[in-house]
């Protein structure tokens, strides 16, 4: 089955009936928390979904992104999404960011594998941790490029930095740049694949915990 129509009708019982909120997150700028919102919200989307966008980070980067080339929605108060990400600053010691790691279903913890990340990564799992979040929250390795040493290990990566990570990562891709001025049209099929992967395991997670209520 093609991961598309996988991504369809795996998240759409969750999805259509009720909201999942996705909150990307780390202390460290550019470690790809607006392009992955922006993308992995545009997967959800062409799988049929309804999408929003909440940018809270001051510099709006995000809301311009999406006003420039649309993809998925702007965030409209009172408004209900299958699914709503929320971007946020690179700023552990912000309201908004607490705020959105208290009130998400799953947290994104976005990082490259690169060991000088790590500290940053490890501040931002300790305030996952500090706001009760940790059973809702996952590492996602972005950036990787397969072969290099820095690929091998994300295993150990994620448990030095103290939250598990989700199987599938995003490689480091040109086309992923590119979207900011093309959108999700821009991309190939291995990197609306990789996309749709990732979107599904975060889908997935919020299942899992939903299992765990249950049990
Ligand atoms: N998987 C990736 N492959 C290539 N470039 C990426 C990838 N993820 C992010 N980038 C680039 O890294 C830079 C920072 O990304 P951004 O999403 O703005 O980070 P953040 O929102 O965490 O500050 C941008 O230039 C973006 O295009
Ligand atoms: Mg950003």
């Amino acid at each position: 089955m093609l991961i598309a129509e996988e991504a369809t009708n795996e998240s759409s019982s969750l999805l259509l009936s009720e909201r999942m909120i996705i909150t990307l997150c780390n202390g460290k700028g550019g470690s790809g928390k607006t392009t992955l919102s922006v993308l992995l919200g545009s997967a959800l989307v062409e799988a049929g979904h309804k999408v929003a966008l909440l940018d809270t980070d001051p510099q709006h980067t995000a809301t311009r992104w999406i006003e420039e080339i649309g993809g998925l929605e702007l965030a409209v108060p009172g408004q209900d999404y299958g699914a709503l990400f929320i971007d946020t600053a690179p700023r552990l010691e912000s309201k908004e960011v607490t705020d959105s790691i208290r009130r998400a279903d799953v947290v994104v913890l976005v990082t490259s594998p690169s060991p000088a990340d790590l500290f940053t990564s490890r501040d931002t799992a300790s305030l996952i941790h500090r706001e009760g979040a940790q059973d809702r929250a996952h590492v996602l390795f972005n950036q990787i490029q397969p072969g290099t040493i820095l690929a091998r290990d994300l295993e150990d990566m994620a448990e030095r930095i103290g939250l598990p990570a989700f199987k599938n990562t995003l490689r480091r891709r040109q086309a992923y740049q590119h979207a900011v001025l093309v959108g999700w049209k821009s991309l190939g099929g291995e990197a609306r694949e990789e996309l749709f992967r990732v979107a599904l395991e975060i889908v997935g997670s919020v299942k899992k915990q939903t299992r765990k209520v249950a049990n």
